[in-house]
């Protein structure tokens, strides 16, 4: 019987395996490892986690998250702490964005295919929503320049995941980010860069995020950092990246009047960044996800020679195009019936788009179920090919 008022957002049949969820599996959730800092709060009777906290969010996370990322390989400059405002995640920083820097019927640009679920924030603010060509290297800008001329000055927002992109599992290569840089101060708009997956790089890091790149003189960019991807979703605790002016204004925004975001959850990863406990957890999962990622890979190239992709170096997804006749919808029914669940690429278009493609996502399923789901995967396609 499904529950009423479900504990959690994922929904799980028996025999079917999992890669159309883009969640950790449960034996990544760091629960033991955690304990010690959720212990240390009672153990030192910190009543100051359950006291709101200071507008920009807890004070002392502010501090350690600086210090993190500024040792970051993938950050490469140093991150003051006045450069960070702590959210309740990426979609909380978005929502906010939208909030401070648009307003009904603005444009925002969005990559052609994007992560579908940050459309609905969008669509809640009343923006009009343009789809940008999206290649291997991210948004292609001479499009990308074309639109926004032909937009006039509605637009104001330009949503995009330039590190190990949701779904098509990428990287934006530096030059293209510069590029849009540029683009945001000659044509006055705002980036919103979601960088959910950023820290999840399984060989070299990424090139540094859009808010280390953009000067402090130039323009208007927002980083949107998650601990959802690399510690745990239910924490649900972010940060935005950006120059301190533009932090002030979420700082200053209404909704933190009342104080800032989830001050027991920043309180825990606080003791869990200067325990040491973030740094582990985050090179346990690269181990383990880099680990099913090329069984996935091998799992792909043995079992579907048709599927076209490109290994990712990062993050959750495998994006995989098939020959223009297949019907993603279709090979998706089957692969049901296979006992395999995937996403049809239809689903990250405003355009109804990427028909013949598919996400799979290798979070979920632990190691030994990939080559088993991949060789459901291909069952289901010999079945769609036959017709
Ligand atoms: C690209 C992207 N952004 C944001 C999120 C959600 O992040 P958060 O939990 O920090 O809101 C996800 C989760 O799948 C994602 O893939």
């Amino acid at each position: 019987m499904k529950d009423l008022f479900p504990k959690i957002m994922l929904t799980h049949t028996d025999g079917v395996i999992d890669l159309a969820w883009g969640h950790p599996s449960e034996n990544l959730h760091p629960l033991s490892a955690l304990q010690p800092a959720i212990d240390s709060i009672f153990a030192n009777d910190d009543v100051a986690a359950l006291q709101y906290s200071g507008y920009q969010g807890y004070g002392p996370l502010i501090e350690s998250l600086s210090q993190y990322l500024s040792d970051e390989p993938s950050y490469t400059n140093k991150i003051e702490g006045r450069e960070l405002y702590l959210g309740y995640g990426a979609s909380h920083g978005l929502d906010l964005a939208c909030t401070l820097f648009t307003k009904t019927g603005d444009t925002v640009l969005v990559e052609e295919p994007s992560y579908y679920l940050v459309r609905q924030i969008l669509i809640d603010h009343g923006l009009t929503i343009v789809g940008v060509p999206t290649d291997n290297e991210g948004m292609v800008t001479e499009d990308l320049e074309q639109i926004i001329q032909s937009h006039k000055n509605s637009v104001k927002l330009l949503y995009l995941i330039p590190s190990y992109h949701n779904p098509m599992g990428s990287v934006m290569s530096h030059a293209r980010r510069e590029k849009i840089i540029e683009l945001a101060d000659k044509y006055n708009f705002l980036i919103a860069a979601d960088e959910a997956y950023h820290l999840l790089y399984y060989y070299d890091p990424p090139p540094p995020t859009m808010a280390s790149l953009a000067n402090s003189d130039q323009g208007s960019v927002v980083s949107l950092g998650s601990f959802s991807k690399i510690l745990a979703p239910g924490i649900k605790l972010g940060w935005v990246q950006s120059k301190p002016s533009l932090v002030d204004k979420f700082t200053n925004s209404g909704a933190n009047f009342s104080g800032g975001n989830n001050n027991f959850a920043a309180a825990i990863v606080d003791i869990a960044i200067r325990k040491g406990i973030l740094s582990k957890h985050i090179n346990l999962l690269r181990r383990t996800y880099r680990s099913r990622m090329e069984v996935m890979a091998t799992a792909l190239e043995t079992h579907i020679p048709d599927a076209k992709f490109c290994k990712p170096h990062g993050g959750y997804y495998f994006w995989i195009t098939f020959p223009e006749q297949i019907d993603a919808l279709v090979l998706e029914k089957y692969a049901l019936e296979e006992g395999v669940t995937l996403r049809p690429g239809v689903a990250f278009s405003g355009e109804n788009l990427f028909s013949n493609c598919i996400r799979l996502c290798f979070a979920l399923s632990d190691i030994e179920q990939i080559p088993e789901g991949i060789y459901r995967l291909s069952k289901a396609y010999s079945r769609h090919v036959l017709g």
